[in-house]
Formats: structure tokens, C-alpha cells, sequence
């Protein structure tokens, strides 16, 4: 029986156990031994109940915002670098721990009424998100927004303009979308950005292996968010029940629903949500609508295998001849 100092040790153990490089984290208090461990000062309620896992542009700081409303309801403190998304199951911040996710979360007063959740726009698409989030809270509840991923692609094409992006402003969208592999590398990397989300079933196959999840139809959400509210508030089991057709309001100079205050007035989202911009081309409409009709069906057939409706733009886009 040989043993070797600490540090060589565990160069050993990762050379016979190369899987093992990636941590998983999981619930400290799920296992006696590693609860017994546990800091006497730390607690394992400072995890959120539910999460908004995105996609990006579909509507989900609005529903953030709305959430954000509700009584019961609260999130993860800002971060310095990504505002109010904390983006730990997807990126690089994952290996920072699990005490570095819990500090972002308030110690709530009362485990059974309070719902703490967090929004990371950027889970969605994530490869690895669905499997750690699983490891980490088994329990969470997923809500997820989905709106016709062409209008998603344009939707992020106008929001990297907005932000200056090189690519952005030097290419047409229909460029952007229709680049091709030997095209320079921001170009590809807009691309991948604009379109790779919007393949929904292959990402949502991901977090359905390890969840029950809430699909909202994000068209839904922009016309009708009181409704999609009452849906989202079921699901969760949250109480007391909150009204959102008194809360809300429909700001005509906005375009969009926003939070009714006392007085009469608004609180709406800010510039950057609901943006002015010039209508899709048909071109690059016609475009999209054929690279993703191949994914708009598995979509269809992941909601048929689920028991749900298809949204409108989905029924729309099948009925397209190519
Ligand atoms: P546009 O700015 O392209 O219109 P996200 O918060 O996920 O980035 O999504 C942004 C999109 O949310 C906006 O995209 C807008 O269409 C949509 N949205 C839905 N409801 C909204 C609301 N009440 N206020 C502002 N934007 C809303």
C-alpha cells in the first residue's frame, strides 16, 4: 500500500479520475455527512425556490419585474458585474462554490411562505446549467419563456446595435444570420448568439431530464400578463394570490404593460426593454422560418408529448410552405 504527500496525491487521484475534475455541488444538508460538517453559522435555506432560465429577449425581465411584485416573492441580491443575474450554473463563477451562490441570497424569514428565486436569461441554452442546477436544487421549480425564436434573433441583433457591437453595426441582420463558416469570427460569434438559443428543443430536452418545467408563451406575456401571472403563481404554489389585472397596467406611451402605481402612474421597464426598431426584412423572415422549421417541430412534438398547446407563432410558422 503506497500513499503520497497531499498534493501529489490528488494530481494522482485526477489522473485515475479524470471525471471527477468538474466539481457537482450538491445540497450540503441533503446528506447527514456532509450536513454534519457543515458550518454551525451557515444555513442550506439560502437557495432559491424557483429560477427564470431564459432564453434571452423572450420577456424575461418583465417577468422578473412582475414577480418581483408579489408578496412572497423575492430575489438574489444585484451582482457588480451581471446586475441582477447572478449567471453561476453557466459560467466559470460555478467553481467559485456554493457559498459564493448562497451569499447572494437574503436568509429568508419564513421557509414555507417565502419564495426566493433568481432570473439567469443565460441558463437556458447552457449545456451544463440543467444538470448542476438539478445537483444543487433538485426541488426548484423551471420557468422558461419562449417567443418565435426568429423575433428572438432580431430581438438580440438589436440589442447588440443598441450596445455598439462591431458586427452589429457593420452587418445587416440578414448577413449576421446567413454568415458563413469561413465569415470572420465576430460575425460568427453574433450569429451563434442570435441564433443558437432559438433551437427550444434541443435545450429544453436538457432541463425536462432532471425537471417539470413552465413553458410560458412570451407573446403571451407582452399582451396578456395578467393571465400568464395567475399561470405562474399555480405553479408555484405561492400565496396570497396577487392580482395582476389591478396591478398592471397598459402604458400607451410605453407600448407595454407596466406596474401600476399609487396616484395613477407607471412603473415601467427601462429604455432597453420594448425597443424601437425597424420591422424583420422579408428576407431574413423567410430565412429564419426555414432554418427553424426543423426545431419548430420537435418543438411541437415536445408540447403534444407534454400535453400542452402550441402558441400561436408556433402554429404559424408549421403552417408555412417552405
Ligand atoms: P425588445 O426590446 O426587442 O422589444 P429580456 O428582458 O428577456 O431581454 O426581453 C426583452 C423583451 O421583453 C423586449 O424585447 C420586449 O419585447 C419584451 N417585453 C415583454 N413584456 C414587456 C414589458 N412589459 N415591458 C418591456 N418589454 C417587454
Amino acid at each position: 500500500l503506497h500513499t503520497l504527500p497531499p498534493l501529489q496525491l490528488a494530481h494522482k487521484y485526477f489522473q485515475l479520475f479524470p471525471e471527477q475534475r468538474n466539481p457537482l455541488w450538491q445540497n450540503p444538508c441533503d446528506d447527514k455527512r456532509h450536513k454534519d460538517i457543515w458550518s454551525k453559522e451557515k444555513t442550506c435555506d439560502r437557495l432559491p425556490k424557483f429560477m427564470v432560465v431564459g432564453p434571452q429577449k423572450t420577456g424575461t425581465t418583465a417577468l422578473y419585474l412582475f414577480l418581483l411584485m408579489h408578496p412572497s416573492i423575492s430575489s438574489n441580491f444585484p451582482s457588480p458585474k451581471t446586475y441582477e443575474e447572478v449567471q453561476f450554473f453557466n459560467t466559470n463563477n460555478y467553481q467559485k462554490g456554493i457559498d459564493w451562490y448562497m451569499d447572494f441570497f437574503p436568509v429568508p424569514s419564513n421557509m414555507t411562505m417565502d419564495f426566493l428565486f433568481e432570473k439567469s436569461a443565460n441558463y437556458f441554452p447552457s449545456e451544463e446549467a440543467p444538470q448542476r442546477a438539478a445537483a444543487l436544487l433538485p426541488k426548484a421549480k423551471i420557468i422558461t419563456l419562449l417567443i418565435n425564436p426568429s423575433d428572438r434573433a432580431y430581438s438580440w441583433y438589436q440589442h447588440q446595435r443598441a450596445h455598439e457591437d462591431h458586427a452589429a453595426l457593420q452587418f445587416t441582420f440578414f448577413d449576421v444570420i446567413s454568415a458563413k463558416p469561413g465569415a470572420p469570427g465576430s460575425l460568427r460569434s453574433l450569429q451563434s448568439r442570435c441564433l443558437i438559443p432559438g433551437l427550444y428543443s434541443t435545450h429544453l430536452e436538457r432541463w425536462l431530464t432532471y425537471y417539470h418545467v413552465l413553458i410560458i408563451d412570451g407573446h403571451q406575456l407582452r399582451t396578456d400578463p395578467a393571465t400568464v401571472m395567475d399561470e405562474v403563481q399555480k405553479f408555484l404554489g405561492v400565496t396570497p394570490h396577487l392580482n395582476y389585472s389591478q396591478a398592471l397596467t397598459f402604458d400607451p406611451q410605453k407600448g407595454f404593460w407596466c406596474q401600476l402605481l399609487e396616484g395613477g402612474r407607471t412603473k415601467c421597464l427601462g429604455k432597453s426593454k420594448g425597443r424601437k426598431y425597424p420591422p424583420m426584412e422579408p428576407q431574413a423572415h423567410a430565412y429564419l422560418s426555414k432554418y427553424y422549421r426543423e426545431h419548430n417541430v420537435e418543438l411541437s412534438k415536445l408540447l403534444h408529448r407534454l400535453g400542452l398547446p402550441l402558441p400561436s407563432w408556433l402554429r404559424e410558422e408549421l403552417q408555412k410552405v417552405s
